[in-house]
């Protein structure tokens, strides 16, 4: 404080932390020092639902808190779960993340990281709670189609961009959930018990790159536990590895109501404690009434610090950390006013869907549809008229526009196109599915049946939907085949007329047995608001389909690892999980294993054909230790096309157990008839290391390395050798 000699003007202390143009660090510290302990402690935990404390006093804003990464979820009450029902909240629903990683283009994830930014900024809310990355080991999880497969190297490359582009609108992304959140069931307490290869090989370097190039402003903590602590509050997870290790110096927020202890969050690298108890009410949880300041870091560790029992250095890391992150959101000057529901917008959330959806399979080339050849088109499936944005737990979204398949094949096509139901699901939102009733099933099917026999041509739109008990948040699916009589339907609808195409919908792989007697099978992913145009678009050759499966889907549902080992694999037992297959998660375990798979990972279709030349490898000149393998790649058909050329690498003669081979890169090029472009990669010992269990640390060994060029895991279009 500076005071002029007989003046009454006492010129205070600049409020650095008020200036915009400062270096945010410089500001952090300013705000911090004119901070009471009280205050410090404020910005720890939530003071509703969704919002977490600023400083009023100095005029530091709170932080608001929104769901999820497909879209800016529609506003609840201030201290419930409820809805609003604000009239103003509709939003763009983007296509799921998986279908975003099914895309297998970087450019997809960086439009739609701004997009989607752009959303949350004119809602005026700060932290994104999304994208998650967690891994999918185990097919049934509820959760998978948010995140973005089974490949630690695409999820991790996939969502990068999707960051960087999301938080240059001055929005935090929050990285989720962290981690090894593979299953819904119990998924508030079981522990996890996992390698350390499967642990630093699979599980952490989808986060580590989200934190370290994607450069994440904040991480959620997960429910479950590992090293029987929870997520949310260990000190092994969020200060070892995530702050010390990576560098992490963002703000850890918890799963909502994940935080248990006040020493565990405030000694285990928890920053910002959510959904603790609802405020004047009893939380969603059935935690008994509380209000705010009685959260773990609320009181309680206000007066641990005041007794001297916890450093304060601890609480002031903990309240930088939230400054940062609200100097870099709410207050910064660069955070853009952003827009909801754009024509910007639906462009994004189109070409994502076009990009992810997946040509299964594609007989006789019935696709694309020569609408000339048809002049009755049957529509058949409950999900060619349902809507998929809403339900599915925290992603669930309220949308202005949402084009459903059946509306969009008949802009596309016309009075051609007649419906039939085909089968029901009900509407078990939040609640696990009931049996549904045979007699009107029988009955759907029998109208769907009747129709088909004058149809020429049957477009079955089914797969799975958001209900509890399907592709929904704190469920796990309990079957591997489709449900509602899905199967039997379309092999009944196959007999009646051959020409059927099928299009599912779905974040999960499922028995496609039902699908050896269709020709054309498309699989979807969760397409969003224009879900009708993008299917339309793809089946009538507007747009040639190019995504790859993130996933793989395997002929049985046993064929996957994690239930090799009986229930300690899934779903645990006493509460323990085992990960005993280690690092041979999906397609790393079916090609070690000669397992075959339905459609193998990185699997996808085209409307026209590529010739691959013969691969070349050289060693780089500059002295790094890198290697170049170039391939060059034609299209050989009649329409333009995308492709994803996949580098894979295998170990020959390795010293300890590795998959066949392993994802280490990719690239989507578009080509037009003709053309021919080469594809080029540079690979580097990162490219190469194992987690060594002896020594805890990276290591790469000598000798030989096969490189792989495929256009799916299991179909190589050139191999060479190179020697590091
Ligand atoms: C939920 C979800 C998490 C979500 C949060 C807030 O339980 O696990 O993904 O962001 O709570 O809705």
């Amino acid at each position: 404080m500076l005071c002029l000699a007989g003046t009454s003007l006492c010129f205070a202390q600049a409020k650095i932390y008020q200036n915009p143009n400062a270096p945010v660090e410089e500001r952090v510290k300013d705000a911090l020092s004119r901070m009471t302990v009280h205050e410090k402690v404020l910005l720890l935990h939530g003071q509703s639902k969704f919002t977490s404390a600023g400083v009023p006093r100095l005029g530091i804003k709170e932080l608001h808190h929104s769901d999820g990464p497909h879209g800016c979820r529609a506003e609840v009450e201030w201290n419930s779960w409820n809805t609003a029902n604000w009239n103003n909240d509709s939003c763009v629903a983007f296509p799921s993340l998986t279908c975003l990683a099914a895309t297998w283009n970087r450019d997809m994830s960086a439009i739609y990281g701004k997009a989607v930014a752009e959303e949350f900024a004119f809602r005026d809310k700060n932290i994104m709670l999304g994208p998650g990355v967690n891994i999918n080991r185990m097919p049934l999880n509820g959760r998978n189609f948010e995140y973005m497969g089974e490949d630690p190297l695409l999820a991790g490359e996939m969502v990068v961009p999707y960051i960087q582009n999301a938080q240059k609108q001055g929005i935090a992304c929050c990285l989720k959930h962290f981690f090894v959140n593979n299953q819904e069931w119990h998924r508030e307490r079981v522990n996890v018990n996992a390698s350390e290869r499967a642990i630093r090989e699979i599980y952490l370097p989808a986060f580590r790159k989200g934190v370290v190039e994607g450069g994440a402003w904040s991480v959620m903590g997960s429910y479950n536990k590992w090293l029987n602590i929870h997520c949310c509050e260990n000190d092994s997870l969020l200060n070892g590895i995530l702050k010390g290790e990576w560098g992490f110096d963002g703000a850890v927020v918890s799963d909502w109501g994940g935080v248990h202890s006040t020493m565990g969050a405030a000694l285990g690298g928890m920053d910002i404690e959510m959904g603790t108890g609802a405020g004047d009410g009893v939380s969603s949880r059935g935690i008994k009434t509380y209000t705010y300041n009685t959260n773990f870091l609320g009181d309680n560790f206000e007066k641990l610090i005041n007794e001297g029992k916890i450093p304060m250095s601890v609480l002031d890391d903990k309240a930088s950390r939230v400054l940062r992150t609200i100097f870099r959101t709410a207050m910064n000057p660069n955070k853009v006013i952003g827009e909801l529901c754009s024509e910007e917008h639906y462009d994004v959330c189109l070409q994502i869907a076009e990009e992810g959806i997946v040509l299964m399979k594609n007989d006789r080339n019935l696709l694309p549809i020569d609408v000339s050849r048809y002049s009755h088109i049957l529509v058949v499936g409950e999900n060619a008229t349902r809507s998929l944005t809403e339900g599915g737990g925290s992603s669930e979204l309220k949308t202005k526009l949402d084009i459903s398949p059946l509306d969009g094949l008949r802009a596309a096509f016309g009075d051609r196109i007649d419906y039939a139901q085909g089968y029901y699901s009900g509407r078990a939102m939040y609640a696990m599915q009931e049996r549904t009733d045979s007699t009107r099933q029988a009955q759907l099917k029998a109208e769907a049946l009747e129709k088909a026999k004058s149809a020429d041509l049957i477009i079955f739109i089914g797969g799975m939907n958001k209900n509890g008990g399907q592709d929904c948040e704190a469920t796990d699916r309990n079957e591997y085949q489709l449900s509602f009589g899905q199967p039997e339907l379309i092999a009944a609808l196959a007999k009646i007329q051959k020409n059927i195409v099928v299009v599912t919908f779905g974040g999960n792989p499922f028995d496609t047995s039902c699908m050896k007697s269709v020709p054309a099978f498309l699989h979807c992913w969760y397409l969003g608001s224009i879900s009708g145009t993008a299917i339309a678009n793809i089946v009538s050759g507007k747009v040639n389909p190019s995504g790859k499966l993130p996933i793989t889907f395997a002929a049985n549902k046993n064929d996957y690892p994690c239930f090799h080992y009986g229930e300690r694999g899934f779903p645990g037992v006493n509460d323990q999980l085992y990960y005993d297959e280690g690092i041979f998660v999906g397609y790393r375990y079916f090609n070690t294993n000669n397992v075959k798979p339905a459609f193998a990972f990185g699997h996808g279709l085209s409307y026209t054909t590529f010739a691959y030349g013969k691969p070349t490898v050289s060693a780089s000149t500059s002295g790094k230790k890198t290697v170049t393998v170039s391939i060059p790649v034609r299209n050989t058909g009649k329409v333009t096309g995308k492709e994803v050329v996949q580098l894979y690498i295998g170990k020959n003669g390795s010293k300890v157990e590795r998959p066949e081979k392993e994802l280490k890169d990719f690239a989507k090029v578009s080509l037009n008839p003709g053309e021919e472009k080469t594809v080029s990669f540079t690979i580097d010992d990162e490219d190469l290391q194992y987690w060594d269990e002896t020594t805890h640390s990276w290591q790469v060994e000598s000798g030989k390395y096969t490189v792989y060029i495929n256009s799916s895991e299991v179909v190589n279009k050139g191999k060479v050798v190179f020697v590091r």
